[in-house]
């Protein structure tokens, strides 16, 4: 039984390489249930690529995927849903002509006798929306007439059809405005005390001050830090995101490795993973020099 301090959700040692670009290298994230977890770095480091690994569109070279205690194996979208992940995608693949009614349930259509059964998805719609508190007007209208909030919490809205374990979102406010972001960041708040792993991903570094318990991140394809909230300014993050806090990275590396106690506190990437998860050569200071080798 998970009582929520085990992760539902861990991925160690993912390598993903596209031809001759190594996206993603010895990567581990942990998710727990009631966390949000923030999953930061610069573009290109590899944060949509490892939530493509948890969603199944992408397979991984390496490392392994465990859910709520067993290894899996994600082969695909619907491997993943039925494991009790959803993805809400930058582009919310909302469809703008059907209602809110139609989008929450598309693929997942509710049917009574051998047809549709519109009254139990209306039903069901007002209920999720309100358990996120959502501001919809009328869920029979159209998702063009919706703003870009709403349709952000339609597709939030959506990913709960399947009652998931996990939520990943990427990118959910990066097209809104003020009120707008607030009210999505109310949102991820409210899977938090549902009890779901959220993992978030964001450039936002303020939304990621505002709703994160964690926060990973990811540069140039490897862990560069994980840090938990509260303990990190936003300067440091995003130094560590920059890579300006490479030489401080380096010398802790450096230390550890001289026998010196091991604070567990911020920008040390490697003392949040176990004993060899990531083989040979994981213990680099230095991921230019790796990458670049
Ligand atoms: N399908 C693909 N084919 C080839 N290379 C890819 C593919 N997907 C991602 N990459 C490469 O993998 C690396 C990581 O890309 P990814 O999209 O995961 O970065 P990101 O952190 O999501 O960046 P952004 O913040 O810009 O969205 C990049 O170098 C990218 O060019
Ligand atoms: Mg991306």
């Amino acid at each position: 039984m998970n009582d929520g301090s085990q992760p539902i959700l861990s991925l160690r040692g993912i390598d993903k390489r596209f031809g001759a670009v190594q996206a993603l290298s010895d990567v581990s994230v942990d998710v727990r249930p009631g966390e949000v977890v923030a999953l930061v770095g610069d573009n290109g480091a590899g944060k949509s690529t490892l939530v493509k690994i948890m969603s199944g569109v992408y397979q991984p070279d390496g490392g392994e995927i465990v859910f709520d205690g067993r290894p899996v194996t994600i082969n695909g979208p619907k491997a993943s849903q039925a494991l009790g992940i959803a993805t809400v995608f930058q582009d919310l693949a909302l469809c703008d002509n059907l209602d809110v009614v139609a989008n929450l349930f598309l693929g997942h259509e509710r049917t009574k006798a051998g047809v549709l059964d519109e009254v139990e998805m209306e039903r069901h719609s007002w209920e999720l929306l309100q358990q996120l508190s959502a501001k919809i007007p009328s869920v029979r209208i159209p998702i063009a007439s919706l703003s870009g909030g709403q349709r952000q919490t339609v597709a939030i809205a959506r990913s709960l059809v399947g009652e998931p374990k996990v939520v990943m979102l990427d990118e959910p406010t990066a097209a809104l405005g003020v009120a707008q972001t607030a009210e999505v960041l109310n949102l991820i708040e409210r899977l938090r005390k549902r009890g779901l792993g959220v993992v978030l991903i964001t450039h936002n570094m303020a939304d990621v001050q505002a709703v994160a318990d964690r926060i990973y991140v990811l540069r140039l394809g490897r862990n560069s830090a994980e840090f938990a909230i509260g303990e990190v300014t936003t300067e440091q993050l995003v130094a560590a995101i920059t890579g300006a806090s490479d030489n401080v990275v380096a010398e802790r590396a450096a230390r550890d490795r001289s026998g010196s106690p091991i604070t567990p506190d911020a920008i040390d990437p490697y003392a949040v993973l176990p004993d060899g998860a990531g083989g040979p050569g994981h213990v680099s200071p230095d991921p230019d020099q790796e990458r670049d080798a």
